[in-house]
């Protein structure tokens, strides 16, 4: 039997980075760990209990009263907060246009580090984020930094959007991405940068599968190396 792998998936907001590691997890038999989900969760629960966003000692405070889970299902995975299930509530606009501001957050960051090292601990993960090949898994067996452009990645969120039924501005996406990038990339505290040793790939011009052909061909490289 194979080593499972541990595949870390780093890229800015909408380069396609959960679509293509759920479904290569899905092939792989492997586990998808969604890490923005966990940021996320953090920021509807801040949001909620009116804490500060950009008060770092009082979100670890709240994260280490959290009892945070990531639930794979056949849908992609559910998320837990304690008992009560948040999946659906993370993706809300208020969430996703105010993560930025806790994510940049030292505390939050340290305070989330073993969280998401204990879920990749056994290997057989496709772990998607920003900083998963520069900080939480730097020994990961596989980087990949995916990237589009924001025209395309603002198409895909767009399309994303209709097909859930969800109100959605094409122009209002792509301003809402570019902010978003700048914000994860100009923050002091684990940017959102390109692992030294992590592949690069531009999936502008790429289906689902053809990017996911081009990382199992990676995996092979891993495999025989
Ligand atoms: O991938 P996403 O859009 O669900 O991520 C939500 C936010 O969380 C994103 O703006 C940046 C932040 N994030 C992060 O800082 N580090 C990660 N490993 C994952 C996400």
């Amino acid at each position: 039997m194979m080593k499972p792998l541990q595949i870390a998936l780093d890229g800015p907001a909408g380069a396609g980075k959960s679509t293509i590691a759920k479904t290569l997890a899905k092939k792989l038999g492997y586990v998808y760990i969604d890490t923005g989900a966990i940021y996320r969760a953090v920021t509807y629960r801040a949001l909620k209990e009116g804490i500060g966003l950009e008060d770092g000692p009082a979100l670890a405070a709240m994260i280490h009263h959290m009892d945070l889970r990531l639930v794979p299902s056949e849908s992609g995975q559910r998320v837990f907060d304690g008992v009560a299930e948040v999946t659906d509530e993370i993706r809300s606009s208020e969430v996703t246009n105010n993560v930025s501001f806790v994510a940049r957050q030292a505390e939050v960051r340290d305070a989330l580090m073993d969280l998401q090292r204990d879920l990749a601990r056994e290997g057989g993960i496709v772990m998607d984020g920003r900083d998963i090949g520069t900080h939480v898994l730097p020994s990961a067996d596989l980087k990949v930094f995916m990237t589009a452009t924001v025209e395309e990645r603002a198409r895909r969120r767009h399309e994303e959007n209709v097909a859930k039924g969800i109100p959605s501005n094409f122009e209002q996406l792509k301003e809402e991405i570019a902010l978003r990038d700048k914000r994860d990339s100009e923050r002091v505290v684990a940017p959102l940068r390109q692992a030294d040793d992590a592949h690069f790939l531009d999936t502008t011009d790429l289906s689902i599968d053809g990017v996911v052909m081009a990382i199992e061909q990676l995996m092979k490289q891993v495999i025989n190396r």
